[in-house]
């Protein structure tokens, strides 16, 4: 029978309550079945940052990336929390884990899902996936200041957008749009970032020439947020860079029923490393430890997680469940517990 190794990091905050529920909806979809998780957990984040000092150590990395795949709850402390400013949970631990692990694919589905309370008064249907790429753009940490503090500061974080870097994710969003609708929407701001942009765009171009059958479509990413909006079902693939691809995801998480149903892959389609799953929100310090999280966003993530594993059936497993779970939720408040369960019962009836 075959063996995944999967790396566990429940992280922060929500992280552990919502990852319990995910695991436990990974263990109904996958009993019984010829495939074994072999699970290692890691405690990483800012508690673990805040007991030790570590972020994430060369062991760590090494013992992660030996992985099949990766699941990952959220890290990161409460916004402003002055023992964490030296830390950077943000970018020496997630951002790191992305980079050194190549994860190029950021990939972020929306769906409305029937019966979810969203709030646009005529959604119609919304079924799209951001390809955010992970590597570059503004995140890198290309940049720095001088004169800091003082009133003569100068403070640059350079975007970085490598031929190399776009064209792998451009081409990865034109795959991915021939096995849906067909349709890929460019996003980015070339009427201002015109080295950023040209590059993008100059791309996107090339590489539609391989799919001729795909529509291709240019947005600047202000309008994008206003038809993310006013008329999201005219979005099948959206292709971006990273900083846009974050902020777009958040509010198409919100247009889509809540962030609570998110779910995103850092994907390393290559395969040379493991692909990390997780849901699109963060540790929300605000709710944490209440039993008030919605899991479902990391359960999402698990569907994404069996699906990169070549487990299609288990994915659909998962994802029928949460439909089902979704329709008829209702309105009286649960735990995030009994959401957990009441996907896990679905998922093994
Ligand atoms: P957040 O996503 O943690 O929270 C934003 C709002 O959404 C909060 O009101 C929160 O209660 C709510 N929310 C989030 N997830 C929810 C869920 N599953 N169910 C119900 N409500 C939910 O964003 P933030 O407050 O900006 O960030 C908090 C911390 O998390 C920061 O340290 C940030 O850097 C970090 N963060 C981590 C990740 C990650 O690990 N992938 C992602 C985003 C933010
Ligand atoms: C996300 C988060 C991260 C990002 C942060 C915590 C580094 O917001 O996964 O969307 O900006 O990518
Ligand atoms: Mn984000």
């Amino acid at each position: 029978s075959r063996v995944v190794k999967l790396a566990v990091i429940p992280g922060d905050g929500i992280g552990p309550e919502v990852i319990t529920e995910a695991e436990k909806v990974l263990d109904a979809a996958t009993s019984g079945g010829d495939v074994r998780f072999e699970r290692t957990r890691f405690s990483l984040g800012a508690a673990r940052f805040l007991e030790t000092g570590e972020t994430l150590t060369d062991t760590d990395l090494d013992a992660i990336r030996s992985h099949d795949a990766i699941l990952l709850g959220a890290v990161g402390g409460v916004p402003g929390d002055p023992r964490l400013k030296d830390a950077n949970i943000e970018r020496g631990l997630l951002l790191k884990l992305r980079f050194e692990l190549d994860h190029y694919v950021n990939l972020r589905p929306s769906k409305l899902y029937p019966g979810v309370p969203g709030p646009l008064a005529a959604p119609g249907d919304i079924d799209f996936v951001v390809v955010r790429e992970g590597t570059e753009g503004p995140y890198v940490g290309n940049g720095g200041s001088i004169r800091t503090g003082t009133p003569h500061e100068v403070a640059n974080e350079t975007s970085v957008n490598t031929a190399f870097g776009v064209e792998r994710v451009v081409r990865y969003a034109f795959e991915l749009a021939e096995r849906r609708s067909k349709k890929l929407t460019l996003v980015h701001k070339t009427n201002v970032l015109v080295h950023a942009g040209g590059i993008w765009k100059r791309l996107v171009d090339e590489v539609a020439l391989e799919h001729p059958d795909v529509a291709v479509d240019y947005l600047h990413v202000d309008a994008a947020t206003i038809f993310l909006v006013t008329n999201p079902g005219r979005f099948d693939v959206i292709v971006t860079d990273n900083l846009f691809g974050d902020i777009l995801t958040d509010l198409a998480g919100a247009v889509t029923g809540g962030i609570g149903l998110a779910a995103s892959g850092n994907i390393n389609p290559d395969g040379a490393f493991p692909s990390m799953f997780e849901p699109v929100h963060g540790s929300a310090p605000d709710i944490a430890g209440q039993q008030k999280a919605d899991p479902t966003a990391a359960i999402l993530s698990v569907s994404l997680l069996l699906d990169h594993l070549g487990l299609h059936d288990e994915a659909q497993r998962v994802t029928a469940a949460v439909e089902d779970d979704i329709a008829n939720r209702g309105t009286a408040p649960r735990t995030t517990t009994e959401i957990g369960d009441a996907i896990a019962a679905r998922v093994s009836a």
